[in-house]
């Protein structure tokens, strides 16, 4: 199974085919196994070194990604930019090659800018360093490991046993909330569509352009739809994920008022009547609670499936570092 992975970084999720999508969900079942048994350790990248570079703050995403290092038994070095030479005007390469030159085996990088970790994965491929490069969120761009952690809980939803992609074939997905700024979304909408399912986009029309009606998706891949209304996206809907309203990313005024947003947007109980029964909800974390979803509902275990997500995700990491550090080099 692991013979077959072939990624020496994991930068976002345009181009995955569905038997990679499979590769993942199997190897983070395994370990969600051994997060679940006594040792909850495995010395699968012991020796290895693991470099947590985050120059824009998060709580879920470095954490899990260290706390899941550690349970594959890697080294890990955690970088803060406020306490760093970063203030006194290193560059971010120049900081990186610091942290290579420590014996950094993967790097995890997070960065307010889009195509930061793909300069950085293209520069330690052009001085042939071997090093991994796992994109943690870069700017709107994308977020492959949320992406990939949400793919693992939705379809440990519907085949609990047996989590592969096949179990989203024709099932209705709605992402509703802030789309333009959100990473999530744009490796949500890949990694759902190559697994088989019809997504919905809800939002306002200044948070869900046009264009994303352009995309080209793969052949073989669900639908890609788009909603400026928040009924359309819901009705029949198996699950649905709400989106945190980026505020420190919104530059023009874009909403009247986030009491105006949540009337038209919030995702509450009365709201999800029109989905399937048995409907599930879904929110990457932060969230602005009572805006883009009510707390009510963000609480509700029977329905909201955020504490899930971030216990997957330490499972999904885990699955992605054990990749990167044994892949075979080409
Ligand atoms: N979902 C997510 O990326 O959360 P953090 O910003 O806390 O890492």
């Amino acid at each position: 199974m692991v013979a077959s992975w072939t990624r020496n970084h994991i930068l976002d999720l345009t181009d995955w085919r569905g038997e990679e999508l499979d590769i993942v969900l199997q190897t983070a079942t395994t370990f969600q196994q051994v997060l679940k048994g006594q040792t909850k350790k495995v010395p699968a990248l012991q020796g290895q070194v693991v470099t947590n570079l985050f120059f824009e703050p998060s709580t879920r995403t470095r954490s899990s990604f260290e706390l899941a290092a550690k349970r594959l038994s890697a080294d890990v070095m955690n970088f803060a930019p406020g306490s760093s030479s970063l203030t006194k005007g290193e560059t971010i390469l120049d900081t990186a090659k610091t942290y290579l030159a420590m014996g950094s085996d993967i790097f995890v990088i997070r960065h307010q800018q889009a195509g930061v970790p793909h300069f950085i994965a293209s520069q330690m491929d052009r001085l042939q360093t071997g090093v991994k490069v796992l994109n943690a969120g870069d700017g709107q761009h994308e977020h492959p490991s949320q992406g990939l952690l949400d793919l693992f809980t939705i379809c440990s939803q519907f085949a609990p046993d047996n989590p592969a992609i096949q179990c989203l074939q024709g099932k209705k997905i709605a992402v509703v909330g802030d789309i333009l700024h959100s990473r999530v979304a744009r490796s949500n909408l890949w990694s759902l569509t190559t697994a088989g399912a019809d997504v919905h986009l809800a939002g306002p029309p200044t948070l869900l352009p046009k264009e994303f009606q352009q995309l080209t998706l793969a052949p073989g891949s669900g639908k890609l739809h788009c909603h400026w209304q928040l009924q359309p996206a819901l009705e029949g809907a198996d699950m649905v994920m709400t989106l945190r309203l980026q505020k420190e990313r919104m530059t023009a005024h874009l909403l009247p008022s986030l009491r105006e947003y949540h009337h038209y947007f919030g995702i509450t109980h009365n709201r999800l009547k029109v989905c399937q029964p048995g409907v599930k909800v879904l929110h990457p974390g932060p969230v602005n609670r009572g805006v883009e979803i009510s707390s009510e509902l963000m609480d509700d275990p029977e329905i909201s499936l955020i504490q899930d997500q971030v216990t997957s995700g330490v499972a999904i990491r885990m699955a992605l570092l054990y990749l990167l550090g044994t892949v075979q080099e080409g």
